[in-house]
């Protein structure tokens, strides 16, 4: 039965507390800011069938890889694909690939803390009472005046990330467990009111057409990547995020259980959102493909227009930078175990070096909504054509790193390790589903995430 090794960063308390915390991973703004935002881009229906597809053959599958290879390691990513691959007799460079997840980490939360950012700053203007009774246009002004202002993007990108530091630094469990286990089931609470509210906004049944009728003419081959690379970044996958998070696992944990819990509850909030923005959408006349800003230019028409809409939306924002909190914690979580490990450090002086330079770097998203708007830096790419710096930061990580992150993570749980350390550490015996899953990871991912590549830079 798997491995004498212990972490030393601690455990979780049980199989109850891990699924907790990788849902605070998976649920955050990549479900309720992003995944509407970008299928209003990519046409809707078959977008997010495409997404869902993804969700099940290669995110599952890899989340199960992830939390495997994490559990064996019980390291942070970087010593724990050391430790693995000489223990399974392969070449010392599968480092290489904790390596590029902390740059990841880092790359995605300095846009990550900036958004978070925004939903800060939407708590005060939702409890103030600011959207009472607002136009669209009114809304939609609010948001501007909010990201046109470096200052004060800055401010709230300055504040998300001292938050973030101040958990980070007390340690993955306490603190996370609790907070996880009362915030996510009243966000949950908190969509099905805005739902409730969308159904009798007049245009419920355009905002779910629009989400579930497939029209594959509407998607194109940069749709599809864009798919992909959702589904691995609202799981928290290709990055070791759930890697780290796997080191913290009791033994007796049922690794494929929980992974399925896990993802159906944060394809669940995805999809609760989808369905209480588009049909406010439709009813107030806007355009799915708004970008970005889609969720604070729609909801506060809602919360505008509601009953009690202060309360709620001031509570909604609440919930939602929570939910950005316990999931920019993993993003930065397996470099901080990584410096405990190897530079020394104490976890209160890795989270604050972390942070810090997480923060520098996030000064490139804070201009490139205002003063830097209109640089475009690698234009002359086509796939990159008219992209900011925030979107091409987006695009590289979620798009290119974590695909390619989830490919080598499949080579190296199905081609590099050995079937009898997998089939030990999965523990699920070695029958229907342990070949299954090992089938997914060995061929179908890495080759769904090769033939997407090679169909965007149109090869094939
Ligand atoms: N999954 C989170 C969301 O949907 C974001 C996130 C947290 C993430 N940890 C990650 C994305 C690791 C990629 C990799 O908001």
């Amino acid at each position: 039965m798997t491995t004498e090794r212990v972490s030393i960063h601690g455990q979780w308390s049980s199989r109850l507390a891990f699924i907790l915390a990788a849902t605070g991973s998976a649920v955050g703004l990549g479900n309720i800011w992003k995944f509407p935002y970008i299928a209003g881009e990519n046409g809707g229906g078959a977008f997010v069938l495409v997404y869902l597809m993804c969700i099940a053959v290669i995110g599952i599958p890899i989340m199960m890889a992830e939390v495997m290879l994490g559990r064996r390691g019980r390291q942070s990513p970087i010593n724990t694909m050391r430790t693995l691959a000489s223990e399974e007799g392969v070449s010392r460079h599968w480092q290489w690939l904790g390596w590029a997840g902390v740059l990841a980490g880092f790359l995605i939360l300095s846009y990550y803390s900036v958004i978070a950012g925004w939903a800060l700053a939407y708590v005060f203007r939702a409890g103030s009472g600011l959207f009472t009774g607002q136009t669209a246009d009114g809304i939609q002004s609010i948001f501007t005046s909010l990201t046109s202002d470096p200052e004060r993007l800055l401010a709230w990108h300055t504040l998300f990330m001292v938050m973030t530091m101040v958990v980070v630094a007390r340690g993955v469990r306490s603190g996370l467990e609790t907070a996880v286990r009362l915030l996510m089931p009243a966000l949950f609470v908190l969509l099905l009111v805005l739902v409730g509210y969308a159904w009798n906004s007049g245009a419920f049944e355009q905002g779910i057409e629009f989400l579930f009728t497939p029209d594959f003419s509407k998607i194109t081959a940069d749709g599809v990547l864009i798919a992909m690379g959702h589904a691995f970044f609202t799981l928290s996958l290709g990055m070791g995020a759930i890697m780290v998070y796997g080191s913290y696992l009791p033994d007796n944990a049922s690794i494929a259980k929980t992974s399925i819990a896990v993802s159906l509850m944060d394809t669940l909030v995805a999809l609760l959102a989808g369905m209480a923005i588009f049909p406010i959408v439709f009813a107030n006349g806007l355009e799915p493909g708004l970008g970005a800003g889609l969720i604070f230019t729609t909801l506060p028409i809602a919360f505008g227009h509601m009953d009690g809409g202060a309360f709620f939306g001031m509570l909604f924002f609440i919930l939602l930078v929570f939910a950005a909190w316990t999931s920019a914690i993993s993003l930065i979580e397996p470099a901080v175990a990584w410096m405990v490990e190897n530079m020394g450090l104490n976890r209160i002086h890795a989270s604050v070096l972390a942070g810090v330079v997480t923060w520098l770097v996030g000064l490139l998203t804070v201009f490139s909504f205002n003063i830097w708007s209109d640089v475009t830096p690698l234009s002359g790419i086509p796939i990159f054509h008219d992209k900011t710096i925030f979107d091409l930061l987006d695009y590289l990580t979620a798009n290119i790193m974590l695909p390619l992150g989830g490919l080598l993570i499949a080579v190296f749980a199905a081609w590099q390790m050995r079937k009898s350390s997998s089939a030990d550490e999965l523990a699920m015996g070695e029958g229907f589903f342990y070949t299954l899953w090992r089938f997914l990871v060995r061929y179908i991912t890495p080759l769904a995430v090769v033939i997407v590549f090679l169909h965007v830079i149109d090869i094939i």
